[in-house]
């Protein structure tokens, strides 16, 4: 499968084109600058220029699928969220349709479900992933929404737990790499699409784990 990863210089991002590669399959990096394009090449990526506040068009040509785990991070302003999180996912979404790429894969937040319950210090930023989540399930593509808890750079698991979207609340943090490995899953099984999938650090494995209950 060609997969683009819109955000693939990030933390999520590189171990996915990595994982993605050692799967099997092809991946696309989309990311903002050529500086990056080496860090691509060394995990199997095909390197693309593609600005979610820019020139955005051609970067997805050639795909079957879409990942969007790009972010405007802690350290920018709510100006940034509403662009990058929002709206360049939005746009990501708009690209898609256009282009007829059916499936695609949101890194979305916990929390997304309900901003007003989080911390008021995040809780735009929830709005925006939110506000993206929606917008995506209103266009009808084959989407999975994955909601991780916080992360952190620890070693991969291979092992999650998860909360489908009317179950339970709270969990473990959980590496990045088991996120990215994840979205793998997700992409290789289609019972996942049209799911929302709350993700936390576990103990069963993510093949198992991904499995909507009937
Ligand atoms: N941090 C958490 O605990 C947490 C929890 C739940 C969900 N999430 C979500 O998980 C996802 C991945 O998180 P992460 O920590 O792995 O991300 P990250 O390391 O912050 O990477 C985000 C990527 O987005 C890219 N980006 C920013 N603006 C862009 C633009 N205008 N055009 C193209 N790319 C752009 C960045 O590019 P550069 O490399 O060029 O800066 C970066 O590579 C995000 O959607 C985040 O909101 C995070």
């Amino acid at each position: 499968m060609n997969v683009a990863v819109i955000g693939a210089n990030g933390g999520i991002g590189r171990e996915l084109v990595q994982r993605l590669a050692d799967a099997g399959h092809d991946p696309i990096g989309v990311v903002r600058d050529e500086a990056q394009f080496e860090t691509i090449r060394e995990r199997g990526g095909e390197p693309r220029l593609g600005d979610l506040e820019g020139e955005f068009a051609t970067a997805l040509e050639g795909a079957d699928a879409v990942v969007f785990t790009a972010g405007a991070g802690g350290d920018t302003g709510w100006d940034k969220t509403l662009m990058i999180d929002l709206w360049g996912a939005r746009r990501t979404i708009d690209a898609c349709v256009e282009q007829g790429i059916d499936r695609f894969v949101m890194i979305s937040s916990i929390q997304a479900s309900n901003p007003l319950a989080a911390p008021e210090a995040i809780r735009p930023y929830l709005v925006a992933k939110r506000s993206a989540d929606d917008y995506l399930r209103s266009t009808g593509l084959e989407a999975t929404i994955v909601r991780p808890t916080a992360l952190t750079d620890d070693e991969g698991t291979g092992q999650i737990s998860v909360a489908f979207e009317h179950r339970g609340e709270d969990g473990d943090d959980i590496p990045r790499a088991d996120v990215a490995q994840t979205v793998v899953a997700c992409l290789e099984t289609a019972a996942t699409t049209g799911e929302t999938i709350r993700l936390f650090g576990g103990e069963t494995p993510i093949e198992q784990a991904i499995i909507p209950d009937e």
